[in-house]
């Protein structure tokens, strides 16, 4: 970890054509260029060649001083976080299984016009009545666990004719390039090798989808 100071000063040289080749470089105007005094200066660029970010010589008009490629590498990974805070790159994970059937209890909530329309709204999809169920592999159980602070949405509960719904969460996801989501429902603990999916259409006749067949489940996020 290079000090922040230290960083300071090497982007300072390399600004002023340090990494080109020596550059002639007063601990003097240095100073003035950081704001610090000729003495703190010195200090810096003794450091820096310490840690061989620069080379120091002396000639008879002054100090020359150039940026090493350590020196330069340093200020590359810094550059390197910089690119990642302006231009995030967005992280893919695949989850893998087979298709299984459920107790059809997906129909039964999925039909539920409240919920229709909480999901459709979150999702930008109407979801047909039902959920896809898969069972994960090993390997996607795992990446299951990552997905924790994904992008999942909440969609809160209510309570009609009496009785409570429960809220449930929602992660986008697409399979074979269709828009799904991923549901959960919030206050149950689920199988962890299971997930349910949600889609705009009914994913078994569309994909031509059996039970153990084979399936991919992708989801992008920041
Ligand atoms: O009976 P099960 O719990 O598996 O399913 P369901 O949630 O009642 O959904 C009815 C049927 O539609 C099941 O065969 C699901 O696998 C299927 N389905 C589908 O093909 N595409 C969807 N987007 C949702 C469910």
């Amino acid at each position: 970890m290079v000090e922040a100071e230290d960083l300071q000063s090497l982007k300072t040289v390399a600004l002023l054509g340090g990494c080109r080749g020596p550059i002639w470089l007063s601990s003097q105007s240095l100073g003035n260029v950081l704001g610090i005094s000729p003495q703190t200066a010195s200090r810096r660029l003794i450091a820096l060649e310490r840690q061989q970010f620069v080379t120091r010589s002396m000639k008879p008009d002054g100090q020359y001083v150039a940026v090493t490629r350590e020196g330069e590498q340093a200020l590359k990974r810094e550059y390197a976080d910089y690119v990642r805070i302006f231009n995030p790159e967005k992280r893919r994970y695949t989850l893998t299984g087979i298709v299984i059937s459920g107790l059809g209890e997906g129909r039964y909530y999925m039909s539920i016009p409240h919920y229709k329309e909480q999901f459709g709204s979150s999702l930008g999809f109407e979801p047909f009545p039902g959920t896809l169920n898969i069972r994960l592999d090993a390997a996607s159980i795992a990446v299951r666990k990552q997905l924790d602070h994904a992008g999942w949405i909440d969609v809160p509960g209510f309570t009609a004719d009496e009785r409570t719904f429960g809220g449930a969460r929602v992660l986008p996801c697409r399979i074979a390039g269709r828009k799904c989501a991923i549901v959960e429902p919030s206050r149950s603990h689920y199988p962890e090798d299971i997930i349910e999916v949600i889609a705009g259409c009914e994913l078994r006749k569309t994909l031509n989808l059996n039970d153990n067949d084979t399936i991919e489940v992708e989801i992008t996020h920041d």
